[in-house]
């Protein structure tokens, strides 16, 4: 059995919702409230100096560069033909986001300041290289369009560093443990405090889009519970 992700039953909005969701993302409505990463100021391209000077630390800085390295020779980098995703991520207004954080901590017994329902769009590129979750340790998360990416989830083969600043890998002590293509419109739990990546084969024909509901520090084990107690008692 899967470890990392789980296809469920779950009915979170109307297929109504989850199209006009959909909508707003596609033309960028107005609505939608960017969300900025401070993390995204280091790049898959940027240069030593680049991380050095967001950093601060030089050491850390090359141990990055370092890793780096690693994961182009491994996963392939521009140079040789693969590109790095970006994933843009926007807040949802008000009028869909409160009632949706709302029902899900009702049915599932979550504090609310845990739950944070985001979209996040992916519109170029190849892959996403492996990182672990920043801002959420799990999450449900539900496809809205999709080239039929591959998400691929690792495990160590030996304990290394973690930086906040940047979740890079040691890739010379990540294994493949799991791999799914995600289910376009199937609420899916998905562990976000693993490491994982995303890999599509070529350019996209369409715009990646999710709808994504977050738990700041939730463990994903408990969430897994807290549904199946949910499916229990209905
Ligand atoms: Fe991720």
């Amino acid at each position: 059995m899967a470890k990392y992700h789980r296809e469920t039953d779950l009915q979170l909005l109307t297929q109504d919702e989850l199209d006009e969701i959909l909508d707003m993302a596609l033309n960028l409505s107005d609505e939608l409230e960017f969300i900025d990463r401070p993390w995204r100021q280091i790049a898959y391209d940027s240069t030593q100096k680049d991380i050095e000077r967001v950093t601060g630390d030089t050491r850390v800085a090359r141990e990055f560069y370092r890793r780096r390295l690693i994961m182009a020779r491994e996963l392939g980098f521009h140079q040789t033909g693969v590109k790095e995703m970006v994933i843009d991520q926007y807040r949802l207004p008000p009028r869909i986001h409160k009632p949706l954080a709302t029902k899900v901590s009702e049915m599932f017994d979550i504090s609310m300041n845990e739950i944070d329902p985001i979209i996040q769009i992916q519109n170029e590129g190849h892959i996403l290289y492996p990182h672990i979750g920043h801002a959420r340790n799990s999450s449900i998360f539900c496809l809205l369009q999709s080239n039929n990416e591959r998400t691929i989830w690792y495990e160590e083969t030996k304990p290394f560093k973690t930086y906040s600043m940047y979740r890079i890998p040691d890739y010379s002590k990540l294994k493949e443990a799991e791999e799914t293509r995600l289910t376009v419109g199937k609420w899916t739990t998905f562990m976000h405090n693993q490491w994982h990546a995303v890999k599509r084969d070529g350019d996209p024909k369409k715009w990646r889009v999710n709808l994504n509901i977050d738990f700041a520090s939730l463990p994903y084990d408990e969430l897994l519970e807290k549904i199946d107690k949910w499916q229990k008692s209905t």
